[in-house]
């Protein structure tokens, strides 16, 4: 990718009609009254919603970091994604268009996508699955998948998904650290037309992680699967059962009761558990995705994220079925059977809406500007971009060739741990190439150096948010200490989160996000944590020590670069390579497999043991390496 080059005075403003139909017309003036009073702000966009009882507090600071939020109110939030639309004309309205890789397609109204909720949710309960228990969902991007998902936020029970790249290894760790009893998932996914055996996965990821007893197959590739006798169940004949009753009561939770745990990396090997919850995750995804992509009733809304990272969660499934939107999903790659599969499927469902990675878009650009032009794209309205910071290339050829210039590009910047867009344009503001714009009403920022002070403009600090917001995560799973830690210890003192990132604002007060500051990796939007893969490395048998880094990539943003140190006796070669990449494919996941491997006799440390990275990558990359006055002898 290249230079940060911040194209801090190329303005783009939106056109008068988009400002006019926009739902946030004054972004100053509603930024100003929910700064003034963000209680009654929050309180405001949570009467959208349908609450079993009303709260009591707004928020509660009395624990911070512990912070709660609507509490004393009661809800669920897949009552509000469905039950509630039931009652109204929208339940004959589509709230689901899929198209299978291979071409197949399902169309759900809110009416069927409800029933097959409540099937499931019946299903469940019959297989012993309570209000608090967590169940693992490792699937490919099938209907199913979000079915699942509310089914289980239904009875109350606690959603884990493990995005259907990760391996053997990760899913078991994932599976070990929630506890989770039962699993559902599916016989295989398509991927440019071969199958990805899921399946295989998980029979392995079992063994090592055994309080696993009922494992739930949806059969999608229909390859031969083994099936454990007394172990496995086909998700077809569960739902054919008598138990698979088409009418189930939502579970009265209170706002903060568990909705789901998403894993994330951090700084170490052992991936944090992010957990949302019913009330306050609903009220700040469904608020953000009406604000920032304007959803309307005629709307054909598609993120093309994938279901299994936090992406997905909120502007998949969560929020656009709360607002009672259409979505277009699509289950497999943008370049299969040819490069123009995404604008066709623009072209077909008449999509106004694309929400997706600048890893893809570079992708794509890669093919040429002649694929999208030989689709008809004027339904789009609106464009948007999320994971990364997106190169003002990229971005003006998103702008240009997809958006025919009249669809302004949200770019919204935010993590696993918010929960919803945080620093984001609303279609009414002028847009900067690369440029994230500015934080969303309710949410106060600043960018700061080490102590705390606000860097001048045109200056790097760290990004720092200053008051708690609904959609916040509340804890890491089972580790509230490294949740204070990891977050609120750097400025325990002003109470801030930190988010990990560092970044920059311009003279007209616009936030350019320039990348992490810690040890974790975006590669194609994905984010790794480098120890992952380093103890991903030396679980092979011939490594004694690696490092891992992750270096500037034209497609993927970053790539990453391993050095290994190998055990005594064992000989380098160019099959043992291909062997450590194999063997983190299968441990962690395709996505974790580095793009190099280096075999090396030491590593670069402090004194302290540390290993520098920043060294590591100036070497990558033929840079000076700078100051190393701190390195071991
Ligand atoms: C990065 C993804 C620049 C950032 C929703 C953040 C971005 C991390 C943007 C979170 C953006 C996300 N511009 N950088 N618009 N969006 N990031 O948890 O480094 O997978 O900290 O959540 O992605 O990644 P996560």
């Amino acid at each position: 990718m290249s230079e940060f080059n911040p194209a801090t005075n190329e303005w783009y403003h939106p056109s008068k009609e988009i400002t006019r139909g926009a739902r946030v017309k004054d972004y100053e003036k509603l930024y100003a009254e929910a700064d003034a009073d963000i209680e009654a702000y929050w309180a405001k966009q949570a009467k959208s919603l349908d609450w079993f009882k009303p709260w009591k507090q707004v928020l509660d600071r009395s624990n911070a970091p512990f912070y709660k939020w609507f509490v004393g109110g009661k809800i669920n939030i897949a009552y509000n994604a469905l039950d509630r639309h039931i009652k109204t004309w929208r339940k004959n309205k589509v709230a689901l268009i899929w198209e299978g890789e291979p071409g197949d397609k399902v169309v759900l109204s809110y009416w069927r996508l409800w029933k097959e909720v409540n099937k499931f949710a019946n299903v469940l309960k019959g297989m012993g699955v309570k209000k608090g228990d967590r169940v693992t969902v490792y699937m490919g991007r099938v209907p199913e998948l979000i079915i699942t998902m509310l089914a289980i936020a239904k009875i109350g029970a606690i959603h884990s998904v493990v995005y259907g790249g990760f391996s053997e290894q990760a899913l078991a760790d994932r599976i070990e650290d929630a506890q989770s009893r039962v699993l559902v998932t599916c016989d295989g996914a398509w991927l440019r037309g071969s199958i990805v055996k899921l399946k295989d996965v998980v029979d392995e990821a079992v063994r090592r992680a055994p309080i696993v007893e009922t494992v739930i197959v949806v059969k999608r590739t229909a390859h031969d699967v083994r099936m454990e006798q007394g172990r496995d169940y086909w998700y077809h004949d569960l739902m054919a059962l008598p138990i698979a009753s088409p009418t189930c009561e939502s579970e009265v939770m209170d706002a903060e009761d568990p909705l789901f745990i998403l894993y994330t990396s951090g700084t170490t090997g052992k991936p944090k558990g992010i957990l949302h919850t019913h009330g306050g995750y609903a009220v700040y995804t469904s608020t953000t995705l009406a604000n920032v992509f304007d959803i309307k009733d005629d709307d054909r809304y598609w993120c093309a994220a994938d279901p299994g990272w936090i992406t997905g969660h909120s502007y998949i499934v969560y929020a656009p079925l709360i607002l009672g939107a259409t979505s277009v999903i699509y289950e497999g790659a943008p370049n299969h059977p040819y490069p123009d599969r995404w604008w066709r499927i623009i072209e077909d469902y008449g999509v106004t809406i694309l929400y997706t990675a600048p890893t893809a878009i570079r992708g794509l650009m890669r093919f040429g500007d002649m694929w999208p032009s030989r689709r008809d794209l004027s339904s789009l309205r609106l464009l948007g971009s999320v994971g990364e910071p997106i190169n003002p290339e990229a971005w003006r050829w998103y702008h240009r060739v997809i958006g025919k210039e009249n669809c302004p590009i949200m770019d919204t910047w935010w993590q696993t741990e918010t929960g919803g867009f945080m620093i984001s344009p609303v279609p009414s503001v002028s847009l900067k190439p690369g440029s994230a714009t500015r934080p969303l009403p309710g949410i106060k920022i600043d960018i700061v150096d080490e102590h705390g002070e606000s860097v001048p403009p045109g200056h790097d600090g760290v990004l720092v948010i200053q008051q708690p917001w609904p959609g916040m995560l509340r804890t890491i799973y089972g580790d509230p200490e490294r949740f204070k830690k990891q977050y609120w210890s750097a400025f325990e003192k002003q109470g801030w989160y930190l988010t990990g990132d560092t970044a920059r604002r311009d003279e007209d007060g616009y936030v350019w996000i320039i990348g992490r500051n810690d040890d974790v990796i975006k590669v194609s939007g994905y984010r790794l944590g480098t120890a992952e893969v380093e103890s991903g490395l030396v679980s092979h048998p011939s490594v004694a020590e690696s490092a891992v880094i992750g270096i500037p990539d034209e497609v993927k943003g970053n790539i990453i670069y391993a050095y290994c140190i190998l055990k005594a006796g064992i000989q380098k070669s160019d099959e043992l390579k291909e062997a450590l990449k194999d063997h983190i494919r299968h441990e962690i996941g395709p996505i974790a497999v580095p793009a190099k491997i280096d075999f090396v006799d030491v590593l670069p440390k402090t004194r302290s043991g540390k290993i520098m990275r920043r060294v590591l990558r100036a070497r990558a990359q033929g840079l000076p390496e700078g100051d190393t006055s701190t390195l071991e002898e």
